[in-house]
């Protein structure tokens, strides 16, 4: 069995909760708005969550968890109790038909991806330099190049944030579904502002299969000549790929894909490639197909347009930034512009990824 930790526990923190005041959100959203917590904890470990419940004031006020800050738009200051993710930890076991990778919440995804690839564990590598932390990556079942998280996803640790108690919630139970998990969901069974992800952990597959069936890695295939890559190739194709088409939010302030790709009916695509031969669309296993939103949005004109500091990725449709000075509010104002366009053309209503505070 091989076992290795990037990261020790840290168990030399001092008791209690430290309570910021007033804390300037724009660095840790990666949209770069502006906005303040009115009271922001650093969750450093799993027994931080029960202090926050524990708390005489804490315990009963509303809280925001708050990974990477990879998926939102704050248009106002955050009444709610922050809790900021920063669990670390990074493990890995190798089992007889898999490795698993454990991390905590806080970890960055891009580096637990990176990290595991150097300790010789592949599986992750289509998924490499999707921005945001580990907890957040159930949340959204993020995914990218053909694999989501859900087909790599063991277990997650969370603490409830109304007992303060800790259960392992298998992949089986988070109902996944595209962009969307038991942990987005507010009706009956979701867990949405009910729990807090403080530990993921991952299954990566014995004997490793690449996936390699995405239009941009089978483009890479071609222009190298190399039939057969490895992990470390893919994960290098995957990062070259993302570089090209996606703002690096440290230079560029964005959300990543700010709408879901919308799922319609094969009549409906029908329909629509009746009158738009050239969309772009992708059959379903259940028989609907889901169209390029980034295509939908190109086609109405929106590409490298402007709402005040809020504008459409020059390289991306599908992708807003901040131009500099944006706010939250222009960066709604521009989303629903979008959305009325594409409706008023194509009839299809686009929902947005990120959460809007
Ligand atoms: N397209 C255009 N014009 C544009 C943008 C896209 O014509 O301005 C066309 C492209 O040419 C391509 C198609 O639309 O034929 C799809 O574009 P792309 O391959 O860039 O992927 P996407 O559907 O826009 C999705 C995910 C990304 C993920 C990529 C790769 C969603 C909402 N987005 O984007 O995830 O990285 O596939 O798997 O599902 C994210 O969720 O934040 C994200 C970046």
């Amino acid at each position: 069995m091989q076992s290795s930790s990037a990261h020790p526990t840290s168990n030399d923190r001092r008791e209690g909760l430290v309570i910021e005041t007033d804390v300037n959100l724009k660095p840790y959203n990666t949209f770069g708005l502006p906005a303040t917590a009115r009271r922001l904890v650093r969750i450093r470990e799993e027994l931080d969550v029960r202090r926050v419940v524990d708390h005489p004031e804490l315990g009963r006020a509303p809280k925001f968890v708050l990974g990477g800050g990879s998926n939102l738009v704050l248009t106002r200051d955050m009444d709610a109790v922050v809790l900021k993710m920063e669990i670390p930890g990074l493990r890995v076991e190798e089992r007889e038909d898999c490795w698993i990778v454990e991390a905590g919440a806080g970890v960055t995804w891009h580096d637990a991806v990176a990290w595991s690839l150097e300790q010789g564990v592949p599986g992750l590598e289509n998924m490499a330099l999707i921005p945001g932390t580990v907890g957040a990556a159930p949340v959204q079942n993020i995914g990218a190049y053909g694999v989501e998280l859900k087909d790599r996803l063991e277990s997650v640790d969370v603490v409830d944030l109304t007992t303060g108690r800790r259960v392992e919630l298998p992949a089986a139970v988070c109902r996944f579904g595209y962009r969307d998990s038991v942990f987005k969901q507010t009706g009956y069974g979701g867990l949405a502002g009910k729990s807090v992800i403080t530990k993921v952990r991952l299954r990566c597959p014995k004997p490793w299969q690449p996936l390699l069936g995405y239009l941009d890695i089978e483009r890479k295939m071609g222009e190298t000549g190399i039939a057969a890559p490895d992990a470390r190739q893919v994960f290098e194709w995957v990062c070259e790929i993302r570089r090209a088409k996606l703002p690096d939010p440290a230079r560029i302030g964005n959300a990543g894909s700010f709408f879901k790709n919308p799922v319609v009916s094969a009549e409906q695509c029908r329909d629509i490639i009746s009158r738009d031969p050239h969309i772009v669309h992708y059959p379903m296993a259940d028989g609907s197909f889901k169209l390029a939103a980034g295509w939908l949005i190109d086609a109405c004109g929106w590409k490298g347009k402007s709402v005040g500091g809020a504008g459409v990725y020059e390289k991306q449709a599908l992708v807003l930034v901040n131009r500099g000075e944006a706010r939250g509010a222009e960066v709604v104002t521009l989303s629903r512009a979008i959305q009325e366009s594409v409706y008023g053309r194509f009839g299809i209503r686009l929902e947005p990824e990120p959460v809007v505070i």
